[in-house]
C-alpha cells in the first residue's frame, strides 16, 4: 500500500470481531514499530503483546471504574457512556513501554527528558500504519491509570507505559474523521 493511502485511510477502530491476528502479520507489525526513529537510536520501546483474556478483562474492569471517577470530576457524559468492550474483543493489545533513562541529551535540559516517550510515539504510529497496510485495524488507547495498568499487565516498575495499541479486525465499517485545513495550522517564516 502506498504510504499516502495508508496515512489517509488509517482510522481508529472501537469495535472488533473475535478473530485472531495471524502470527506472521503480528511479527511484521512489531518489526515496523522497531523501524521508527528514536533518540540516539536507543530504540527504548519494549512491546508487551497481551493476548491473555484474563489480563484484558482486568484492564477493562479497571478502565470502567476509572471512567466513572473521571465522569464524577468532569461531568463529561461521553466518558460515562464510553464502552471499553474493545479491550476484551480485540485479539491483541500492544502495550508500549520504555525506561525514561533511555532518553537522549534532552535529559540534561531542564524539564525535558521526554525523548524516550516521543520515540515510543513514533513506534506506535509505525505500528498503526503497518497494521492498516496489512488490513489490521487499530486504536491508540490511553484512558487508563498508568500505575494500575502497569500492575495489571505485569510491566516492570522502572518502565513507563507510554500507550497501548489495540489491534484486530473491525466489526464496523471504516469511519474517517475530517481534518482541519493544514494551512490553518501552519506557520511559514521566510
Ligand atoms: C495520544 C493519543 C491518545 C489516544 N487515546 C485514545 C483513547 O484512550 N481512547 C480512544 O478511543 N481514542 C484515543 N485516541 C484516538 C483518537 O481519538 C483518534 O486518533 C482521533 O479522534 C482521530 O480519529 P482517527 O484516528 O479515526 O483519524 C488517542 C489518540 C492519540 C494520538
Amino acid at each position: 500500500m502506498d504510504i499516502f493511502a495508508a496515512l489517509r485511510q488509517r482510522w481508529s477502530c472501537r469495535n472488533y470481531k473475535s478473530l485472531d491476528i495471524e502470527e506472521e502479520k503480528l511479527m511484521k507489525i512489531l518489526e515496523a514499530g522497531g523501524w521508527a526513529p528514536s533518540v540516539m537510536n536507543l530504540q527504548p520501546w519494549r512491546f508487551y503483546v497481551i493476548k491473555n483474556p484474563a489480563l484484558k478483562q482486568q484492564l477493562k474492569d479497571h478502565c470502567e471504574v476509572l471512567a466513572q471517577t473521571i465522569f464524577a470530576k468532569s461531568g463529561w457524559k461521553w466518558v460515562s457512556k464510553y464502552s471499553f468492550e474493545f479491550l476484551v474483543q480485540a485479539p491483541v493489545l500492544i502495550a508500549v513501554a520504555a525506561d525514561p533513562k533511555d532518553t537522549g541529551a534532552d535529559q540534561f535540559i531542564k524539564e525535558q527528558g521526554t525523548g524516550y516517550a516521543y520515540s515510543c510515539c513514533a513506534a506506535i504510529q509505525n505500528i498503526m500504519l503497518a497494521s492498516h497496510a496489512l488490513g489490521v485495524d487499530t486504536l491508540w488507547f490511553s484512558l487508563y491509570d498508568t500505575p494500575a495498568a502497569k500492575e495489571i499487565l505485569g510491566i516492570p516498575p522502572h518502565l513507563d507505559l507510554v500507550s497501548i495499541v489495540v489491534a484486530g479486525y473491525s466489526a464496523d465499517p471504516e469511519k474517517h474523521l475530517p481534518r482541519k485545513p493544514i494551512a490553518d495550522l501552519t506557520v511559514i517564516k521566510e
